[in-house]
């Protein structure tokens, strides 16, 4: 049945679930009712952003953004509300009406072909392979049999051959799909001729699949030695973005969730290897370093967030894993400790920690791709057993140098390098017990650590966010107070109907432009919606053109909870006691704007008579207000 654009815009509503919205793109910690996680909006240290499921909305307490599900996402990902809605509704699978319908192909139509032309390319180059149907099948089949990858793996990854010839996939592809999604899809590429060539050719060709396990990219491992570059990837595209997805994720899935861990390595191969090895639960980035996207991506898969970073052992692998955890780090900033210590120290309580970092660097100095072939996946598995923690990786890292010490400068230079690092332990006797142990080994003075540690401590303290720092606190006393009466229509378990707050209310004025617009909006509202959760929901729609007037909803909303369980009773004087504080208000600002003309006029102008007079007035009109 047609249904009116409004009907759809409630039925997108009732299908969304804010926590699910937003949680992919903030990690969230539950606290009571509500999710808590770092600001998206702004730079956030300490978690200020606050999501009230059963509301439906979000704030940040630190920087006033706030808004429901359809805010955040067009907010989010710079959308308009129309396309959002219509975007939804197509996932949804809702009937979207005709007036809103847009003319020419859709961009779901367009990712739906790319999508179709990715796998079609994924089996066409994989058939390829394992019929052996092109010349260069059989050089890489040999070429993988060297690398220890059977016929067994290669279906498992659908692993495939880009031949040498120029258009052999554009061939095949170009009779049911446009030129134009083929290069969107990066499959083909503009020649100089003119006309379209394969972008990927004389290589073996790894197909890259989502958290879905539809094809939307791939990488591309050069067969020669002298050819350049050693894996060419997929740009991203309408279907593929590098930042948020992670090689093998897919196929790690489930025993991430078993494993409640993952592994982090550097290549496609090391995962193919390793997961084919019995080495479940790993992932690579895609010819991108690591991102805090993908960190999010993980933190939906493990509970504990437990992060095995496996990379290679060479130099820059070094640098990548210390980026990777710091990277880690970030993310789980303000959601609780780092896990930093062994179970041997302390008992380990599972939910206790926001993350926890270890490293797997077997001595060997080869990438887990070699290791797991040639020294075997047993062992792997016992490097991972016994992975240090990150804050051990690294200390050793720095001690295991110790033999250079030659001077007490160079002491000094060491222990300066390793206070960083210590600072981050917040337990102050694990941080002991740290302390002492780098003082023994080092041979220094434990204590002359500790003071050097204050000094760096007293010099960097973090310039915390408070967690609440409500966006209120310029307000005066009286915005303060007429904002406290608007919340009482948001109380979801009031016990008066709207017209009778109303009435209870009479036609008190507001004084702040903002605050009329909600009233007024109330007011009209109040006449067609059934309840406390519809109001704000309207509420939101219409202000989605007016984010000042929107930013005050979650105020009125965290207020209104406050007022929850009242009796009628005590709901009336709520209302009467915050009229009359609004009234009280007014008149002191009042007496206050005469006072200062009084101020600057002597006693014997006439002007000062008149001013007098009404400040009597004045007085006497707020002692009357005070007998009520
Ligand atoms: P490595 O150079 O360590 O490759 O790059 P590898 O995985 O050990 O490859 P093999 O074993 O020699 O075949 C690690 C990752 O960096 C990206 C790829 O994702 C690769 O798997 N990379 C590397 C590129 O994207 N382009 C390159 O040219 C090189
Ligand atoms: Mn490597």
């Amino acid at each position: 049945m047609a249904q009116t654009w409004d009907e759809l815009i409630q039925q997108v509503k009732d299908r969304l679930d804010i926590v699910e919205v937003i949680s992919e793109q903030v990690v969230l910690k539950k606290k009571g009712n509500n999710y808590w996680g770092l600001c998206p909006f702004h730079k956030d240290k300490n978690p200020s952003f606050c999501i009230t499921p059963h509301l439906g909305i979000y704030k940040c307490f630190s920087c006033g953004e706030a808004g429901d599900a359809l805010k955040f996402i067009m907010k989010t990902k710079n959308m308009e509300f129309k396309d959002v809605i219509i975007e939804l509704a197509d996932k949804f699978g809702l009937e979207i009406p005709t007036t809103h319908k847009s003319s020419g192909t859709s961009t779901k139509e367009i990712k739906e072909q790319m999508l179709a032309a990715t796998m079609v390319a994924a089996e066409y180059y994989h058939d390829l392979l394992i019929r052996e149907k092109d010349a260069n099948a059989t050089i890489a089949l040999k070429y993988l049999t060297k690398r220890g990858i059977g016929s067994d793996i290669i279906k498992k990854f659908h692993i495939g051959i880009a031949p040498k010839a120029y258009t052999v996939l554009y061939d095949e592809l170009k009779k049911d799909f446009s030129n134009e999604i083929l290069e969107k899809a990066g499959l083909i590429i503009k020649s100089e001729k003119g006309g379209y060539i394969d972008r990927f050719r004389n290589r073996v060709i790894i197909p890259i699949q989502n958290e879905n396990g539809d094809f939307v990219a791939f990488g591309a491992r050069a067969l020669e030695a002298d050819q350049n570059p050693k894996y060419l990837n997929s740009s991203d595209s309408l279907i593929y973005n590098k930042s948020k997805l992670l090689y093998g994720l897919y196929t790690a899935k489930d025993s991430i969730k078993e494993e409640d861990s993952v592994v982090l390595m550097e290549g496609y191969f090391d995962v193919i290897s390793a997961q084919a090895h019995g080495i479940g639960n790993c992932v690579a980035s895609c010819g991108t370093s690591l991102t805090a996207e993908h960190v999010k991506l993980l933190s939906r898969y493990t509970k504990s967030r437990r992060i095995y970073l496996s990379f290679d052992t060479d130099s820059a692998g070094q640098k990548a894993t210390a980026r990777g955890a710091e990277i880690i780090k970030d993310v789980f900033a303000g959601l609780g400790d780092i896990k930093q210590f062994d179970e041997s120290y302390v008992s380990s309580d599972k939910d206790k920690y926001a993350c926890e970092i270890r490293v797997i660097a077997p001595p060997e100095g080869k990438d887990p791709d070699e290791f797991v072939r040639s020294v075997g996946a047993d062992a792997y598995k016992m490097y991972m057993e016994n992975a240090p923690l990150f804050i051990d990786f690294q200390l050793n890292n720095i001690l295991k140098n110790r033999g250079k010490i030659s001077s007490p400068q160079e002491k000094a230079q060491f222990v300066k390098q390793i206070i960083p690092i210590l600072a981050e332990i917040k337990n102050r006797i694990i941080r002991s017990e740290y302390i002492d142990m780098v003082a023994q080994t080092l041979g220094t003075d434990p204590n002359a650590i500790r003071t050097e540690m204050r000094i760096f401590e007293r010099a960097n303290i973090p310039q915390t966010e408070r967690i609440v720092k409500n966006v209120t606190k310029n307000d005066s006393v009286l915005k303060k107070a007429q904002k406290n009466l608007l919340s009482v229509f948001l109380v979801s378990d009031s016990p008066f109907t709207f017209t009778q707050i109303s009435e209870i209310m009479g036609d008190i004025e507001f004084d702040d432009e903002i605050l009329i617009i909600v009233k007024s909006t109330i007011d009209k509202l109040i006449c067609t919606v059934n309840n406390v959760k519809e109001l704000i929901e309207h509420l939101y729609t219409e202000f989605i053109e007016n984010p000042e007037a929107q930013a005050i909803l979650p105020q009125l909303v965290a207020t209104a909870e406050v007022y929850k369980g009242l009796s009628e009773e005590d709901f009336e004087n709520v209302i009467r006691e915050t009229i009359d504080k609004i009234n009280h208000c007014r008149q002191m600002k009042e007496t206050e704007e005469i006072k200062s003309l009084y101020k600057g006029i002597s006693d014997d102008d006439p002007e000062a008579l008149k001013i007098q007079i009404q400040l009597r007035d004045k007085i006497k009109k707020r002692q009357k207000i005070g007998e009520y």
